[in-house]
């Protein structure tokens, strides 16, 4: 049982009054604080509109609303959190005003009240270095939003008195949140590890390597993410996003880490996302839902469903033949020899008996998927296919040949195409007497939804094309890039998974805070240190390897601690 009972939030922005009616869902009695009549009207709306959606879905009832709103008592005068056993700051992010705060703060509680600010990028060490209580100031970290994100993250400084911190963790846990308890560091864990993702997200779409919808759709699609970074970048507010990269960066001296240009250009023209209608996307009116605005997505192509050949016998390539083969394309694959045709065909049985196992597909589906493939040794049996996928190991001197062979027997108008991720498409397709002909795929998950399709500088336009329709005939849902190491998803997951074993490796979190964190901060379908288990750490130090070799930054070269694990044949959580 938590030792508060009486809660003042000082800030009814989105954050405070998210803050504000968590606590008095469980049942606590607030004070919410704002600087004018305006403000604190604009506070009451962000709470009436909250809990008036959640009337609206049933997910409470009217009298349970009147209750909530009624435990909070809104003033724009300090000395009404004079009672309160905690306090907790939600202004804007700014030390001068947050000084201020606390001063007054300092000022009007009583001498055993805690403090505790909600702030995302400042120093709680400084913020507590400002008042005559420093062992009574602890962070308490909401998401966005928080009457849904579960993670809380309490902060102790190095002079945080422990009963401070543990009358909090006892609070948070008595919110039905989950707290995770670590020192004071820019960005804590969640916000250390997600925001360095947004803000090279918003640098890839700068450099036009891809639309913002595609960059949104591959990480949703891609990796099961609940938003795009470009949309969650607009709804966690540009202008906190890049307070937060500047005290990240001024902490880590990463050049990674110095905010996107665009961010800070976007900010200045007061386009601050979704809370001012206009950041990366366009909405209705502040805080609504994304209009259509100029983005011009490329004209789709008609194409009948491709005849497909595959190049390749291993787990990629049969998950390829699998997926076209369901999606109703007759396949050819092409294996090196008898032996390894016979395996791929029992690795594809054993795939589609384990879509049965899991629902995907029943016995008819999967006798008529196997009717569509045939397999040989015979790299001649391409010859009428439209669209030919080499998915062999990844040795650059072995898919050099290949594709020099496949070039050789495929017809006019085929459209070869590449796996690789540790070397260009272009290296392959220079290897070709067509290379306008060659596109690069990824399939960042086996089975999945997701195709990332990425052309080259001499790809022509109607083979980027063609080839899109033709990978969306496959049953996927394709987006485009350029060719650069890691297309979208493996470019923007391998960073952040390589900075969670960084963190890992500095013991400033263990496993189980990082992975909740990310879980439960940021809605992540599974931690970063649970998918680095499940996506391999050979295919984490390749992908980082290639990464690093395109940008060479020395934050991309693969944590030592992967590499060791790596060496040991151990999973990072075995
Ligand atoms: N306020 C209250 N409740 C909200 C809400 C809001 N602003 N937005 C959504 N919800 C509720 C809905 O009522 C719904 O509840 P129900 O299931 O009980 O009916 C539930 O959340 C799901 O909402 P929707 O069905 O409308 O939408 P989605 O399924 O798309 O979920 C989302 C929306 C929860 C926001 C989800 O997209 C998500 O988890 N996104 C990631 C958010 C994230 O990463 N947050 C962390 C940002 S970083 C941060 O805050 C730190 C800061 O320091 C920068």
């Amino acid at each position: 049982m938590s030792r508060f009972r009486k809660v003042g939030v000082v800030g009814l922005g989105t954050m405070g009054a998210g803050i504000a009616e968590v606590l008095a869902r469980g049942e606590l009695e607030v004070v919410g604080i704002e600087i004018n009549e305006d403000a604190l009207a604009r506070g009451r709306g962000h709470l009436e509109a909250s809990t008036g959606r959640a009337v609206k879905r049933s997910k409470l009832t009217g009298e349970a609303q009147r209750e909530i709103l009624g435990r909070i008592t809104l003033s724009t005068d300090f000395q009404d959190v004079a009672g309160c056993d905690l306090v907790i700051e939600a202004v804007p992010e700014r030390l001068e005003l947050k000084r201020r705060v606390f001063a007054e703060l300092d000022r009007v509680c009583r001498a055993d009240a805690v403090l505790a600010t909600n702030t995302s990028s400042l120093s709680v060490t400084e913020i507590a270095m400002t008042t005559n209580r420093p062992t009574a100031i602890v962070g308490v970290h909401f998401f966005n939003p928080a009457p849904v994100m579960k993670l809380v993250e309490v902060i102790s400084t190095v002079l945080t008195d422990p009963e401070a911190t543990a009358g909090v963790v006892a609070l948070v846990e008595g919110l039905g949140k989950t707290p995770v308890s670590i020192g004071d560091r820019a960005g804590f864990v969640a916000n250390r590890l997600l925001l360095p993702y947004l803000n090279q997200a918003v640098a890839l779409y700068d450099s036009g390597h891809a639309t913002r919808e595609d960059i949104d759709a591959a990480m949703k699609l891609g990796t099961g993410l609940p938003m795009g970074p470009l949309t969650l970048s607009d709804m966690i507010g540009l202008d906190i996003l890049l307070e937060a990269m500047e005290a990240i960066y001024t902490e880590s001296r990463d050049l990674r880490h110095v905010p996107a240009p665009l961010l800070r250009r976007l900010v200045t023209a007061g386009l601050l996302g979704r809370k001012t209608g206009r950041g990366f996307y366009t909405y209705e009116k502040p805080g609504s839902a994304v209009v259509r605005d100029h983005a011009a997505l490329p004209e789709a192509v008609e194409v009948e469903r491709p005849l497909v050949g595959v190049v390749g016998s291993g787990d990629l390539a049969v998950g390829i033949i699998e997926t076209c083969a369901r999606a109703g394309a007759e396949v050819r694959f092409v294996a090196g020899d008898d032996t390894k045709v016979k395996a791929a065909w029992l690795a594809l049985e054993d795939a589609l008996e384990q879509s049965i196992a899991k629902g995907r597909i029943d016995e008819l589906s999967k006798k008529a998927a196997l009717e569509r493939i045939t397999g040989s040794p015979e790299i001649g049996r391409l010859v009428d296919c439209d669209l030919i996928i080499e998915a062999v190991a990844e040795d650059v001197s072995v898919k050099r040949s290949l594709f020099a062979t496949i070039d050789d027997v495929a017809k006019a108008g085929a459209i070869l195409v590449t796996t690789a991720s540790a070397v260009p498409v272009i290296e392959l397709a220079m290897a070709t007497d067509r290379p306008a002909a060659v596109v690069g795929l990824h399939l960042p998950e086996l089975p999945g939804k997701l195709a990332e399709v990425a052309t080259t500088v001499v790809t022509s336009p109607e083979v980027a094309a063609r080839a899109v329709a033709l990978i969306g005939r496959l049953g996927l849902e394709v987006v485009r890039c350029r060719d650069r190491a890691g297309f979208i998803v493996d470019a923007l997951r391998f960073p952040y998974l390589n900075d969670a074993a960084r963190m890992l490796e500095a013991g400033y979190a263990d496993a189980d805070s990082i992975d909740a964190a990310m879980r439960l901060g940021c809605g992540y379908p599974a931690g970063p240190i649970a998918e680095l288990d499940r996506l391999g750490l050979d295919r984490a130090v390749r992908v980082l390897r290639a990464l690093y070799s395109e940008a060479r930054q020395a934050a991309l070269t693969p944590a030592p601690l992967l590499e060791e694990y790596l060496i040991a044949g151990r999973t990072l959580r075995s």
